[in-house]
């Protein structure tokens, strides 16, 4: 439906406003900002959205109607015309979707793609149970500003998760539901301030986290990663922040030291300085219980920490969590509730209620068994197909990752991984420093039995094919 398409009319302009109304939808009409064979608003609907008389409207659609470029059809609505009169075709302006974030919007997920749960095993009846609940309860609910911060039952169930999975107790009052990681960060970012500001991003890290930091307006210093996590070079001047994933190291995959931990948040109290815990993969550590997240342990109310549904349930419902210390609760409610209010109630209400149904556990329980046996399957297979000179590490994460020697150009490689369909990502470009590793990054949540084998003998052709000695 382009109902919603309003043209622009200026009644100081010289030329009537019938006019400006044909020219304005013509002009949609051509650029394909009204395609063909959308609906249109009724001409009586979009005298009052215009703020304009009927016949006004009226007969800007009978031009339309007599050049050809809609249709009516009675009571049936009025469309865009499927075959649009040939004439003087305006080029539509190229804009690109945002680079950089690895994803294509359209399709997918690619074979080994990361970041995407699995596709098949998705609790299908249980969750749309939740949403029909969801549904009725907001059809019984007043049409009513919600509360910016989110649903309260929702956020009482985040604090119960935290508690349970992430032995990390604190009260509602103190979690905001945000869209996703990448909301719950831009929400820190400007409730604190930190334009102008030093960070310390984990090098290799999340190349989302650096874009994000870097777009806010706060510069980049590079931490780098050995076995025991990430090292912050804390002599380094004036950083005020540190963004990492003490839970499990992306994209390498282990969990941060218990002295590092502690190290950190030393650190953190003595600078005044502040942690962002980027805790994207949760519970899901395949092997042995995970740590409890390193909010934690925080004595001093240093760390804001970050959950997200995109791993646990659907990267599509853009929903996480921020945990704020509790002494900055009342600041970031009042941020939230101008800049940044939780979005629709509906999916906060399914996600709550297929939380408190006990399907979330049971499903994050299943996901967590599911995943090691993937992730097992593809070492396997991977290990009998690729190339002697590659290293293959898969401790800790959701992945399975390649290294290659430095002369490797492992962007071209994934290029060409990808054009075979298969949705490895480069190592080289989750790298700030110079001479970066290189290497590819393998999802495991959707390999399977039967596909396995030959997607890891396109892989490893692909690799074969690329000399890199
Ligand atoms: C390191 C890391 N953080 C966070 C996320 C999740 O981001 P979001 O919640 O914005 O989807 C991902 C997902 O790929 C990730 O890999």
């Amino acid at each position: 439906m382009a109902g919603a398409f309003l043209p622009l009319v200026n009644r100081e302009h010289k030329v009537s406003i019938t006019q400006q109304i044909f020219l304005g939808m013509r002009t949609a009409i051509l650029s394909g900002t009204l395609e063909k064979g959308s609906r249109l608003s009724s001409w009586q609907d979009l005298s009052v959205q215009l703020g304009v008389s009927r016949g006004t409207v009226k007969r800007a659609y009978d031009l339309l109607k007599d050049h050809g470029f809609i249709v009516t059809k009675g009571r049936g609505g009025t469309w865009v015309a499927m075959a649009l009169p040939v004439g003087p075709v305006e080029t539509p302006p190229q804009v690109h979707a945002p680079r950089g974030l690895f994803y294509d919007f359209e399709e997918g997920p690619q074979y080994f793609q990361l970041g995407v749960p699995a596709q098949d095993q998705f609790p299908s009846k249980a969750w749309h149970g939740a949403w029909r609940r969801a549904i009725a309860t907001e059809g019984a609910r007043p049409q009513i500003y919600p509360d910016p911060r989110g649903l309260l039952s929702l956020r009482r169930e985040v604090a119960g998760y935290l508690a349970t999975a992430r032995g990390y107790s604190c009260h509602p009052s103190q979690v905001f539901i945000t869209s996703g990681f990448a909301g719950a960060l831009g929400i820190v970012l400007g409730a604190m301030g930190f334009r102008g500001n030093r960070a310390f991003v984990e090098d290799p890290g999340f190349p989302r986290t650096r874009h994000a930091l870097q777009q806010a307006g706060v510069e980049t210093i590079a931490a780098p990663v050995d076995r025991e996590g990430v090292r912050l070079p804390i002599g380094e001047e004036g950083a005020r922040l540190a963004v990492i994933t003490p839970g499990q190291q992306a994209p390498l995959g282990m969990s941060l030291s218990a002295t590092r931990r502690a190290e950190i948040l030393h650190w953190a109290s003595e600078a005044d300085a502040w942690i962002i815990e980027d805790d994207y993969a949760g519970e899901l550590q395949l092997s042995g219980r995970a740590l409890p997240a390193l909010a934690a342990d925080d004595r001093f109310g240093r760390v804001f920490h970050i959950g997200s549904f995109s791993k646990t349930l659907n990267p599509g419902l853009r929903l996480g969590f921020l945990v704020v210390p509790l002494a900055l609760a009342d600041m970031f409610g009042a941020f939230v509730g101008h800049l940044a209010p939780a979005g629709s109630v509906v999916a906060q209400q399914a996600v709550q209620n297929f939380m408190s149904g006990g399907h979330f556990y049971r499903h994050l329980r299943r996901m967590k068994a599911l995943y090691a046996r993937r992730k097992a399957l593809l070492v396997e297979n991977l290990c009998r197909e690729i190339h002697p000179g590659v290293r293959c590490e898969y401790e800790g994460a959701l992945s399975v990752r390649l290294f290659f020697p430095k002369s490797a150009d492992d962007v071209a490689i994934a290029a060409e991984a990808q054009r075979a369909g298969l949705g490895v990502l480069p190592l080289s470009p989750w790298y700030q420093s110079h001479g970066p590793g290189k290497g590819l990054l393998l999802g495991i949540a959707n390999v399977r039995d039967r596909t396995v084998r030959g997607k890891c003998e396109t892989l490893s052709q692909v690799i074969s094919s690329h000399p890199y000695a």
